[in-house]
């Protein structure tokens, strides 16, 4: 039976409306279904921007799928007050300063409980103003960070993979802001392909992106080299039951791809960066994402120009010299051929000491880009390179 004119319910849903206006809203749980939907568990309830506006969205968590329907705040409201008592008889509500726990038992006894946050601490480190906006990238109570191991069953962080946490926002957020320069949440479809994808905590997380908050139909292949890692992460999707995502066995030098809207690369080893590279920029990609790693190329061929010959002595300083040069002619070369292109630190060295991005965003608009091949040349010339794998691929 619903709960008609009851203090504590009342207090629990002013609880909840404050929050939202507020923007201090993590979550609502509710939970102890008792209905007709047999393989129904709970539904999450967290706040979502779509299209500018603001609207909570409410994932249905059954035992084999997921469904998630979007609804306004007052929609929301009297989708509660329907529920709770009805069908639903545990609601758990998360805010940034309060936690309250709404429990109906067979008589239809309310009880809450409200209490500060426990986890306060943590949170007001990351939700200073400009924080904040970065922590809605990703949400807590997203299914695939409890299956990856990223958080636990209540949705809170498991302490051993907040820089993984960090990491994978991080990521989102740099990703979104290159979505919104290039247009693609406005596509009917989106080819995404990320190879050396390993435990695939990015795969998971763009396409949880894209499928839940930007609502766009996606197809994200993971291409990696370890079949034991395709195998467990095709399972982890399958458990999930999410569509649009697969996990393929196979070396990046020797993939086929066609029609890739966005190219991540993250920590593939080697030249296995340029040919990922090369293959987004063949294949037209809008965006192309890669975070370099083991720069082994390039490092044998290096003569030490004689003013710099004191500087590179050190072996520190060579390798340092030759992933800069690496680099900066990837970053070069994507800029001859047509995009835009910013390399910087993707997360501070206290997360990954992997933690250089290449990020470029194919240009609406042609132009000349003989200036920069001959910027090109004449940096080759400089260190005596012969070979670089991508502008060889490129040449082909
Ligand atoms: C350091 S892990 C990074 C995983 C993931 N991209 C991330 O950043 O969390 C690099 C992965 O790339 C895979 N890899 C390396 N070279 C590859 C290649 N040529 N083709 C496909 N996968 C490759 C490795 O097996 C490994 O799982």
């Amino acid at each position: 039976m619903p709960i008609i004119d009851n203090v504590e319910f009342d207090q629990f849903l002013q609880t909840f409306d404050s929050a939202f206006n507020d923007q201090q809203l993590q979550r609502l749980v509710l939970s102890k279904y008792k209905g007709e939907e047999t393989e129904l568990k709970r539904i999450t309830v967290r706040p979502l921007l779509l299209k500018g506006q603001q609207l909570l969205s409410f994932l249905y968590e059954y035992k084999t799928n997921h469904i998630t329907k979007n609804l306004s705040l007052s929609e929301s409201l009297e989708f509660f007050k329907a529920q709770v008592g009805n069908h639903f008889f545990n609601a758990h509500l998360l805010t940034d300063q309060w936690e309250a726990q709404l429990s109906v038992s067979k008589k239809a006894k309310v009880l809450m409980k409200k209490y500060p946050n426990k986890n306060k601490t943590l949170q007001t480190t990351e939700t200073t103003s400009h924080d904040r906006a970065k922590n809605r990238f990703v949400e807590q109570d997203r299914p695939y960070l409890r299956e990856l191991g990223v958080t636990d069953n209540k949705g809170s962080i498991i302490p051993a993979m907040s820089r993984k946490w960090k990491q994978i926002n991080r990521f989102i957020e740099v990703l979104s802001r290159a979505i919104d320069n290039t247009g693609l949440a406005k596509h009917d479809k989106v080819h995404i392909a990320d190879f050396g994808s390993g435990k695939a905590y990015l795969t998971f997380a763009v396409h949880d992106y894209f499928v839940d908050k930007l609502q766009v139909k996606t197809e994200v292949t993971g291409v990696e080299l370890r079949q034991n890692l395709v195998d467990l992460c095709n399972s982890t999707a399958q458990k999930l039951a999410l569509e649009g995502i697969k996990f393929e066995q196979g070396d990046v030098q020797h993939f086929k791809a066609q029609g890739i809207n966005i190219m991540i690369a993250l920590h593939a080893c080697d030249i296995a960066t340029d040919y990922a590279i090369h293959m987004g920029i063949r294949t037209g990609a809008e965006i192309i994402m890669c975070s370099p790693c083991c720069h082994k190329q390039i490092r044998p061929q290096m003569k030490s120009p004689t003013t710099l010959a004191p500087l590179l002595q050190h072996g520190i300083h060579m390798g340092q010299e030759a992933e800069m040069v690496t680099d900066g002619l990837r970053a070069l070369l994507l800029e001859a051929h047509g995009y835009d292109t910013q390399v910087f630190e993707f997360i501070s060295l206290e997360h990954t000491s992997k933690n250089k991005m290449i990020l470029a965003q194919k240009r609406k608009q042609s132009r000349d880009n003989s200036a920069i091949i001959a910027q090109i040349k004449s940096i080759k010339e400089f260190y005596g390179i012969k070979e670089h794998c991508l502008e060889e691929l490129l040449a082909n």
